[in-house]
């Protein structure tokens, strides 16, 4: 077994003192007051053994890191039949875009983009009585803790300045490929974006993917099959416009989210989850990005 611990207290180290920390996302008001120097790191390994160093216990917005959920909830609700409303391509584009969407008839690529989460919303409202409510508890009983929940604050202040999310929706309803009205699903799309989480708490969440499906109370909420398909999409999808850059720097299944966090993991291994505010070019955490390329090339631990 590794003894994660030194080196995540090595690179929280490295990463306090870096100057150049990327810049805090300002299109969502309500978390643009971030502090850019909170930097927090979290691993849990196949034994259920916890290591964190920096402010791993601190909450902030998980932003799109929710989508991997969505998806996961609705994948086991309607499983295969899923595909027939979103693609699992890389898209090559910002998580924004809409271009392509115009172009494919308003079939998003995957489902870790805007349009393709948004339409995975659509799936969830129409199978659920509570949508806001069951999809809180899916991810507080997987991560067997109820402490965690949405900040209403966030998701009005996306709700208010979402322009290109309305623009998404109302494209794809224009394709008949959302069953629900716009003002609904983005309501719904803008609460589940708007989850707050600490890295400590990331990783027992996405335990689950890491571990076959079998969540930290080893109960089964995903089959294997279902697993492999969405790491597969994380891989190819999860970091957008630079998930070829994180394979390559990284080489892990991941999720990133406009609040800084980056959720990446080791299949049987560990699980790990990073936290830095400030974005690179493309939105995805700076530090956390540069964290999680000197963890898996010191450790040798990546899927590659
Ligand atoms: O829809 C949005 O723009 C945000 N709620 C989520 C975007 C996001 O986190 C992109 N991630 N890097």
């Amino acid at each position: 077994m590794t003894d994660f611990q030194p080196i995540i207290d090595n690179i929280t180290l490295q990463a306090k003192k870096q100057v150049d920390k990327g810049q805090v996302a300002n299109y969502i008001p309500e978390i643009s007051n971030v502090d850019p120097n909170k930097f927090g790191i979290s691993i849990l390994d196949e034994k259920a053994q916890l290591y964190s160093s920096g402010d791993a216990k601190e909450e902030f917005s998980i932003q799109s890191i929710s989508k991997v959920l969505s998806l996961s909830m609705a994948f086991s609700i309607v499983g295969e039949n899923l595909w027939k409303r979103v693609g699992v391509e890389p898209s090559g584009d910002p998580f924004n875009h809409l271009s392509l969407l115009e172009m494919e008839n308003g079939i998003p690529r995957n489902p870790l983009i805007n349009a393709g989460a948004i339409v995975v919303c659509d799936i969830l409202i129409s199978n659920l009585k509570n949508p806001k409510s069951e999809f809180l508890e899916y991810v507080q009983s997987i991560a067997n803790d109820p402490s965690i929940n949405y900040d209403e604050k966030v998701a009005k202040s996306e709700k208010e300045t979402g322009f290109r999310n309305y623009a998404a929706a109302y494209l794809i309803k224009s394709f008949k490929n959302l069953e629900n009205d716009v003002e609904t699903v983005l309501d719904f799309y803008c609460y589940s974006c708007s989850i707050r989480m600490s890295c400590e708490q990331l990783v027992k969440v996405f335990y689950i993917f890491m571990n076959r499906g079998n969540c930290l109370q080893n109960n089964n909420y995903l089959k294997l099959p279902q697993v492999k398909r969405i790491n597969a999409i994380m891989l190819s999808c999860g970091f957008y416009d630079e998930a070829g850059e994180f394979a390559f720097e990284v080489g892990l299944p991941g999720k990133s989210g406009v609040g800084g966090g980056i959720v990446a993991l080791l299949p049987n291994k560990f699980c790990v989850a990073t936290w830095s505010p400030g974005l690179n070019k493309k939105g995805n955490s700076k530090l956390g990005m540069s964290a999680l390329e000197k963890l898996t090339t010191e450790t040798g631990l990546s899927i590659f």
